[in-house]
């Protein structure tokens, strides 16, 4: 509102200090809500989780589970996840043909989650798997993701 009515006017003191004030209060009103930002956009770390497949797999198996699908080949087991890259879906195995199929766009991976036709862009990210050799449930393998 200073800037507009006193275009042409020589810079008084009056001036400078309510166009000084005008800033002031921006910076204070900023300096105020920039915590507030801060905690909306805050998010908590994700933490790994850890599930446990109570099942001996021959070589050359699979078990299929509600995030991922674990596969025990000749060098030991692996998981990758059953969430589509493009968009999300959960992905079907198709056992005839070894491979992942998405049923919403027909995304296709391998068994080993690369990717091999598709919209989807990205392979499917690979878990961490131990293998349980005798504990108090029995054998099986930890997943974590
Ligand atoms: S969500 Fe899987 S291909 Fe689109």
């Amino acid at each position: 509102m200073a800037d507009g009515a006193e275009k042409g006017k020589p810079l008084t003191r009056r001036i400078f200090l309510a166009g000084s004030w005008s800033w002031l209060r921006w910076a204070a009103g900023a300096l105020l809500l920039y915590p507030l930002f801060r905690f909306l956009g805050y998010r908590t770390p994700k933490q790994p989780r850890i599930v446990k497949v109570q099942k001996v797999v021959p070589v050359g198996g699979f078990v299929l589970e509600h995030d991922f699908i674990l596969f025990v080949g000749q060098n030991g087991p692996w998981a990758v996840s059953r969430k589509c890259t493009h968009l999300g879906c959960r992905l079907n195995f198709q056992e005839k043909e070894g491979i992942l199929v998405c049923p919403c766009h027909h995304s296709r991976f391998s068994k080993e989650g690369v990717r091999l036709s598709g919209p989807a862009q990205k392979n499917l990210p690979r878990f961490q798997v131990t293998t349980v050799r005798e504990d108090k449930d029995g054998k099986g393998y930890l997943v974590t993701f």
